[in-house]
């Protein structure tokens, strides 16, 4: 999703490169719009900097220029089709009295006519700006044509008054964009330790044993957890997908690699959903040489890796944060099967203590290795299953984070009528 950050003059305006970090963050495409008035307080370097991207500050090339070209002359109308909301942080007394009025003269306030996405407005001002009726009532008359308004806060003003004025934080101006957005950001808190891809288990210096993942269920699950606010440790074996951005990459090529990237993580993580496909053997004596063509057959002899899944809900509760506070490190496994898909999975629960385990059957079409979607069954460690549709990993991925919410507040986990209507297949 994309978001136009338009920043007008006020002292508060270099606080509007950090708001675009902080979208950014979560996934979001973010350009820049700055009025000619901000450029007094922030350069538009800055922006283009973080955003890397143009950053608009004119309407017109220069000022009395005809536009270069056609292109920039409608700029505002293609800013206004691609983007999905506009913030504008700090909003000036003077710009909100323009939107309030339809006054388009520059990209800022033609851009919020032209538009017809969510607008999210953050004012900052001096205290007696702010409490003037003219500046509440145009407020109060943007409210009322949709338009979200981030009030600020109450303190030191640049102008050395006190009051309200103060540019709102960061967060509760990101926050006003993820609702209008319709975002969740309902894993703040959380970090999750995400294990993805297969491993390379070596034969010789030149062959090696490994599966067909590709980690696209681990990485749909680490994007999307970032999304949701939550810290991200993705430990993968070898893929050709890139890391979300965001997220913390470890990456590592064989099953005790990852076990040792997990465990050195471990006490970190608040929850570790463990998607990648580990190799269950390796090669009990890699070679140091190439094996060489023989004249008959040749027989490997492999022996067991670690379980790093049994391993880890082992050690079930962790001091989170160097703090005293103890809280249950949630576990959640995979089960790619071939057959006696139910069966396998829940045994696996109860051999690896896992308080949830995703299968899926691999043989099925639209499932399992290499493709975007999956078919997965849900099986808890509480009893109880659930059986979802055919969807993409994204989803499946989503769909589980919302059951890791609900085992984490078992009472006050928001339920989406999707949701509800699919837990009616709960056996
Ligand atoms: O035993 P199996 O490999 O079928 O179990 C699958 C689950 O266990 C997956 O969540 C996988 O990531 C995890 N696993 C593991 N360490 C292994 C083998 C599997 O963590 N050595």
């Amino acid at each position: 999703m994309r978001v136009a950050v338009g920043v007008t003059g006020g002292v508060a305006a270099y606080k509007a490169a950090e708001l675009v970090r902080r979208l950014q963050q979560d996934g979001l495409e973010v350009e820049a719009i700055l009025t000619r008035h901000a450029q007094e307080f922030i350069t538009p370097l800055t922006f283009a900097a973080l955003t890397g991207r143009k950053v608009i500050t004119e309407m017109f090339s220069a000022e009395g220029d005809a536009p270069a070209n056609v292109e920039s002359a409608i700029e505002h109308i293609a800013v206004a089709q691609r983007i999905d909301c506009l913030v504008i942080a700090p909003a000036t007394a003077n710009t909100i009295a323009k939107l309030a009025q339809g006054i388009a003269d520059d990209f800022l306030t033609t851009l919020y006519l032209a538009t017809t996405v969510p607008v999210v407005i953050a004012p900052a001002m001096n205290v007696n700006m702010w409490e003037h009726a003219a500046t509440q009532a145009n407020l109060e008359i943007l409210r009322s044509r949709g338009a979200r308004i981030v009030a600020p806060d109450e303190g030191y003003l640049a102008c050395g008054m006190v009051g309200a004025g103060r540019l709102a934080g960061v967060e509760a101006i990101a926050q006003g964009v993820f609702d209008v957005l319709g975002v969740r950001h309902d894993l703040a808190g959380e970090t999750l330790l995400i294990t993805a891809g297969p491993t390379c288990e070596d034969v010789d210096p030149v062959r090696f044993l490994t599966n067909r993942s590709s980690g696209k269920m681990g990485y749909a699950f680490a994007e999307a957890a970032h999304r949701r606010g939550a810290r991200v440790i993705l430990v993968s074996g070898p893929v050709s997908l890139a890391a979300p951005g965001g997220v913390e990459p470890v990456r590592v090529r064989t099953a005790e690699e990852m076990h040792r990237a997990v465990k050195e993580h471990l006490r970190e993580a608040t929850a570790v959903i463990m998607a990648a496909a580990v190799a269950d053997f390796r090669p009990a004596v890699p070679q140091q040489t190439k094996i060489k063509r023989g004249a008959g057959s040749l027989s490997l002899e492999l022996e067991a890796t670690p379980d790093i899944l049994a391993d880890v809900a082992r050690e079930r509760f962790v001091a989170t944060g160097g703090t005293a506070e103890h809280r249950g490190r949630l576990i959640i496994g995979f089960a790619a099967e071939t057959d006696h898909v139910a069966e396998r999975a829940r045994a696996k629960l109860t051999a690896k203590g896992a308080d949830l385990i995703v299968a899926n059957d691999v043989t099925q079409e639209g499932a399992g290795f290499d493709v975007d979607t999956n078919i997965v069954t849900l099986f808890f460690r509480e009893g109880g299953e659930v059986r979802l549709p055919q969807m993409s990993k994204f989803d499946v991925a989503n769909r589980v984070l919302d059951e890791l919410l609900r085992l984490r507040h078992p009472s006050s986990s928001p339920r989406s009528e999707f949701h509800a209507s699919l837990d009616a297949t709960r056996k």
